[in-house]
């Protein structure tokens, strides 16, 4: 079996040990978040001579590292995240996969990483997705996807600091449910103010895993003070909203507007994000992109100017905000209203029900994958 793509062609090797099909099914009812793998992974090496060569699907499995891998150690990483759908007529979709494909290589050139042409990209989760079909949840089991996690590695042996000259590439996947433990429910959020999570001409729009790792001690503080997620603010000035590290934040104002942080290379270029803002207009709704002060967050909240909050991203969907905390204050903008805002329910239907195929794909946004 292989699946050939415009240069790699990914020698599809099935394991020797797939699971069971009820144990599989098992997981499949209740999988979470990123718990739970499938019998295959694909995989690929670029090194300086040859280029990108040996594109496989194999067991998914520990891979060999050696411990001087320079990932390891300068963390000269980057990775993606989408989702497979199964839709009613058993055919299974990812959605807009070219974008996650260009943004990988945007992220590959602030990493000093080489580049996987965006054919090559997609061929990798036709041919993962291809003999792991069993593992994407079937249609009509509320919002569950087979998460992918396409990633790119520096794994050459070697210690001195400069781009290395051997790259892994490899993508697993994930059965996955909700994000956040307990469905969907508003999250509380911590504002961030003594951990900023990137710089100006730092990695902050790259998917690196640098980024991931410099939000979690502002995402612990977070958690200590009662909140889900932490809030990071602009690191020059403390005063505008950035993002939460994992997801992208949206405002919904009283006279129609759609508002989210400006793209300010701080930010990761969210391709939910990207969607929602296209998708507003055809709600009606005026989409805005501008910096927005921290303060006008709490003011706003308060007066009942912002009246829907809602953080974005493909493992997150979009999933409602409650309550902003503080050293000191709180704010809760939702008053007496319902815990998941009318615009935020539309906007998270509409975009399920393109990705699952129950409304149709007028943007050209859907690609077949198995
Ligand atoms: C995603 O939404 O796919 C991400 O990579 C973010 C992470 C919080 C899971």
């Amino acid at each position: 079996m292989t699946h050939t793509t415009t240069e790699l062609t990914f020698a599809v090797n099935p394991s020797d040990h797939p699971l069971a099909a009820a144990e599989r099914e098992r997981l499949l009812a209740d999988p979470g978040f990123g718990k739970v793998f499938t019998d295959h992974m694909a995989l690929a090496t670029w090194s300086s001579g040859q280029g990108w060569h040996d594109a496989q699907v194999r067991a998914f499995g520990p891979l060999s590292l050696s411990p001087a891998a320079a990932v390891l150690h300068y963390a000269q990483e980057v990775f993606e995240g989408l989702k497979a759908y199964r839709h009613d007529d058993g055919s299974i979709w990812s959605f807009r996969p070219e974008a996650n494909a260009q943004r990988l290589q945007r992220s590959c050139r602030r990493l000093a990483l080489p580049e996987l042409s965006v054919d090559d990209f997609v061929g990798s989760l036709k041919a993962l997705v291809g003999i792991d079909q069993a593992w994407v949840p079937a249609a009509g089991t509320g919002e569950t996807s087979l998460y992918l996690r396409p990633f790119m590695f520096a794994s050459e042996a070697f210690l001195g600091v400069r781009p290395a000259s051997v790259v892994t590439y490899a993508v697993i996947a994930s059965p996955a449910g909700a994000y956040f433990s307990g469905g969907l429910k508003p999250v509380t959020l911590w504002i961030s103010s003594n951990y900023a999570r990137a710089g100006e001409g730092g990695t902050g729009a790259a998917k690196c895993g640098g980024n991931y790792a410099s939000s979690l001690a502002g995402q612990l503080e977070g958690n200590q003070h009662g909140c889900d997620q932490a809030v990071f603010l602009d690191s020059a000035t403390h005063s505008y909203i950035e993002e939460l590290g994992g997801m992208n934040l949206f405002f919904v104002t009283r006279d129609g507007k759609l508002v989210t942080p400006e793209l300010t290379g701080t930010i990761l270029e969210g391709v939910t994000r990207s969607s929602i803002l296209e998708l507003a207009k055809e709600l009606g709704l005026e989409p805005q992109e501008r910096r927005i002060e921290i303060e006008e967050w709490k003011d706003s909240a308060r007066s009942g100017e912002i009246t829907e909050i809602f953080a974005c991203g493909t493992a997150a969907v979009v999933t409602p905000v409650g309550e902003l905390r503080w050293d000191g204050g709180s704010v809760d903008h939702r008053g007496d209203g319902p815990a998941i805002g009318e615009v935020t329910s539309t906007i998270r239907r509409g975009l399920l029900d393109i990705q699952y195929g129950r409304a149709e794909d007028t943007h050209g946004w859907l690609t077949r994958l198995a």
